[in-house]
């Protein structure tokens, strides 16, 4: 017999919290329930009090999200991970728990990904950081600039967006912690197959989880990987500001990552022969990729990550090419997607003048060597014959 009378009742609370499994289930299951339930309420008491672990409301934590923060930690070789609504997210979260705050200072790489340019060139000096930006390839210029600013931070990227640079990662952490600087470092284009910046000492390694940790262009994320105690001063950020994955989203992400190794191998080794194929192209007069013998930080790129894994991300250049060239070019490609994003199954072409360095002016973007003739390539896992043949015929429209 029912427990209430009411069909009112009995229709908001019929079915739930009845059941005392006696099974796992083989994956993580998507846990969409905001409040969590103990039979004492010691237990919620000492897991708000962070004294034993559990869940209490889900912006405070979720077992969905718990799952793909492990797998993360673990790729990563880090101690702890939390997730984010997005990669911006997680970026604007680890300035603030590495202490850029009025007063502060920050170091930059200049070639960086143009929202994170934007945040630490237009958001952050209006909120009283002193910001400076930096080649990262230049170890002298970023031992002077932490001798000069003494920052709370340096911010950069493994692989940088969109010239495909290689910073001496290891170097530039020692340098950062000598000056009494923490180090953020971006690792979403080269991700934990390439390269896993905890192992060096880095103190806060930020993922967009929306490109290639989730890979198929259904789900927009971040996540920081850090020590335990950066992940305990992350969490107090995210329990008071929100922006939050949602467990759904952790859920596909979780998903995602299962066959992260086995993508980014095609995707290194179909890069590489794009990236080849491109060099010798009469159209095309420069190519950025890492894994070409010319590339400025090859060698670099060769001690930090494994054998012939170089990425699937390729800038390059049409000689003489302009705005309206570029555009045609992206028009006439059938495969490859323009779409704004990278890290997918599928291969991307994107404008960064338009899109992912928008945020910059034409002086900044001309300063970081952002031409308008330059195109990014995000190669993806179809057969690389058809990709390179979308290549060549979009190349002879123009
Ligand atoms: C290197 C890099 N970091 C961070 C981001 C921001 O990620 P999201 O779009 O998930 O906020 C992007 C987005 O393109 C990116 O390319």
């Amino acid at each position: 017999m029912a427990k209430y009378k009411s069909i009112f009742t009995r229709a908001v609370h019929g079915g739930e919290r009845g059941a005392k499994p006696d099974f796992k289930p083989v994956s993580t299951p998507i846990y969409n329930s905001v409040g969590y339930l103990y039979e004492d309420l010691k237990d919620l008491d000492d897991v708000f009090g962070n004294e034993r672990p559990g869940y209490v409301y889900s912006r405070y934590g979720s077992p969905t999200n718990a799952a793909l923060e492990e797998v993360l930690a673990d790729l990563e070789e880090g101690e702890a991970a939390l997730t984010f609504g997005s990669g911006m997210a997680a970026v604007y979260a680890a300035l603030m728990a590495a202490g850029v705050k009025a007063g502060a200072s920050l170091l930059s790489a200049f070639d960086v990904y143009g929202a994170t340019y934007a945040i630490c060139a237009r958001l952050l000096p209006d909120w009283g950081v002193k910001t400076k930006f930096v080649e990262a390839t230049d170890l002298r210029a970023v031992e002077k600039a932490l001798a000069e600013l003494k920052p709370a931070a340096i911010i950069l990227e493994t692989i940088s967006n969109p010239l495909m640079k290689v910073a001496d990662i290891p170097a530039i952490t020692k340098l950062a912690h000598r000056a009494g600087a923490k180090v953020i470092l971006d690792n979403t284009f080269a991700t934990p197959v390439l390269f896993q910046p905890l192992k060096y000492g880095v103190d806060f390694c930020v993922h967009s989880t929306t490109k290639y940790i989730g890979g198929h262009g259904d789900v927009l994320g971040g996540a920081i990987v850090s020590s335990k105690a950066n992940r305990n001063i992350l969490h107090e950020i995210i329990k008071m500001t929100g922006g939050n994955l949602g467990p759904a989203e952790a859920w596909l992400t979780l998903r995602g990552i299962k066959t992260l190794p086995l993508r980014m191998r095609q995707h290194c080794t179909n890069a590489m022969e794009v990236a080849k194929w491109l060099q010798g192209h009469p159209q095309i007069s420069k190519v950025n990729y890492p894994g070409l013998a010319d590339h400025p930080q090859h060698e670099m790129a060769m001690k930090l990550f494994p054998e012939g894994l170089f990425g699937g991300m390729i800038s390059f250049e049409i000689e003489s090419a302009g705005k309206k060239e570029i555009f045609r070019f992206m028009e006439s490609l059938d495969l490859i997607l323009p779409a704004t994003t990278l890290g997918d199954v599928y291969s991307l072409t994107l404008y960064p003048a338009m899109s992912s360095h928008r945020a910059l002016t034409p002086e900044e973007r001309k300063k970081g060597g952002i031409s308008d003739g330059l195109v990014r390539l995000s190669v993806g896992i179809e057969e690389v014959g058809e990709i390179i043949g979308d290549l060549e015929q979009a190349l002879k429209k123009i």
